[in-house]
């Protein structure tokens, strides 16, 4: 990496019991960068980041802050919580309900002896920051959610951290709040410029907010990458199926290319061929089973008036049509038992029983061992 590594993480493990929560899990943070570990319910994402907090010591492995062990198995290191300059904002955010907005955000300061002007100056400065400037004298438990959120994010980035922990800190925040929060949150660390590791099982989130992404698998960082090379280049069918709506139809591979691997659909879809690039570097020989992966949204859709095009097209009927605001999203039956999930425009008008043309483009669809 280019920029100077604040981060980093070499072969980390941690287990509770038979449980491996953290498992050889390696990666790297850059100056400035808001590098996400996402991942389901479990997969070691908090375990990661206390472990980066000095909140629980690993079982093997290096933690590196700024170029500085903080936790070594080998070395026998540990390097207290207090004395790696971190900011932690956790999902249970507590907000000291007996002191007021102020004295919320100049504690760690008080704790850590910085003089009381300095203090004032800088509790001002990053109120004003986030919004909640004026609101000073407030009792901290007559804040709304979002403030309250924004409070907590003061705090910690009030003693300019060098990296800031954030593990789910917009759960409690309903879906507008959220939205509103994440776009905050991007603009005060590009204003900033701090750099943040982030903890969230919510996709968009992390794709919207993250310059880099791991997901997380069984306390392994699976795939690290940008949220776009992520979503258009999964490297396994964990990660593809893990980010966005997938579309995966079954079938056997007839002609396998270095560029394009053709597939012959099964079942109620025999005859039709669909071809796509080979997923994440994977060689394909004919005969053997394979899924055809492609995102509903690159399937171009058109009313089914005339004959098929004979390559990567197939025919469907809507089968249900949910109104959802921006767009509809339909059930399409595609035949037999074959039924797929796709989001259709909103500017024309769809109904239930109208028959339809998919085209997959092959340059969108990837094919994968089944
Ligand atoms: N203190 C603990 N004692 C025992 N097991 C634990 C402890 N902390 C975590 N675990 C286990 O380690 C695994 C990873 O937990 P972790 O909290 O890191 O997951 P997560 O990815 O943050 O999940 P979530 O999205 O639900 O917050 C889980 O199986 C969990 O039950
Ligand atoms: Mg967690």
């Amino acid at each position: 990496m280019g920029a100077e590594t604040v981060l980093r993480l070499d072969g980390v493990s941690k287990s509770f019991g038979a449980v491996q929560a953290v498992d050889r899990a390696s990666l790297e943070v850059g100056r400035g960068e808001v590098f996400t570990l996402l991942g389901p319910s479990g997969c070691g994402k908090t375990t990661t980041l206390r472990l980066v907090a000095g909140l629980e010591d690993l079982d093997a492995g290096e933690i590196t802050l700024r170029g500085r062990p903080v936790a070594s198995a080998s070395r026998r290191l540990f390097v207290p919580p207090h004395k790696r300059n971190l900011g932690m904002v956790f999902q249970s955010y507590a907000i000291w309900p007996h002191m007021n907005v102020f004295e919320n955000v100049a504690y760690p300061l008080r704790l850590r002896g910085v003089k009381r002007r300095t203090i004032r100056d800088r509790v001002t400065q990053v109120l004003d920051l986030v919004g909640l400037g004026g609101l000073e004298r407030r009792s901290a438990t007559l804040l709304s959610g979002g403030q309250m959120q924004r409070l907590a994010l003061c705090r910690a980035l009030v003693y300019e951290p060098d990296l800031l922990l954030l593990d789910e800190p917009f759960s409690n925040l309903d879906a507008k709040l959220r939205e509103q929060m994440r776009v905050e949150l991007k603009l005060l660390q590009r204003r900033l410029g701090i750099t943040i590791l982030f903890v969230t099982h919510d996709q968009i989130e992390a794709l919207s907010l993250s310059d880099r992404i791991a997901v997380m698998h069984h306390g392994r960082a699976e795939q690290v990458g940008s949220p776009r090379s992520l979503y258009e280049q999964p490297g396994s069918a964990f990660v593809r199926d893990f980010l966005g709506q997938t579309v995966i139809l079954r079938g056997r591979v007839d002609r396998a290319e270095i560029q394009s691997v053709a597939v012959t659909m099964d079942g109620a879809l025999a005859g039709h061929t669909l071809a796509g690039r080979a997923a994440a570097g994977v060689a394909f020989t004919p005969g053997l089973p394979a899924h055809v992966a492609v995102r509903p949204e690159d399937i171009e859709v058109t009313l089914n008036e005339g004959p098929l095009p004979a390559r990567n097209t197939l025919a469907g009927v809507i089968e249900a049509l949910l109104f959802v605001g921006d767009r509809y999203e339909a059930r399409v039956a595609l035949g037999g038992e074959q039924r797929i999930l796709l989001l259709l425009p909103r500017a024309r008008e769809w109904r239930e029983g109208q028959r339809l043309q998919l085209r997959l483009p092959p340059e969108v669809v990837s094919v994968w061992p089944a």
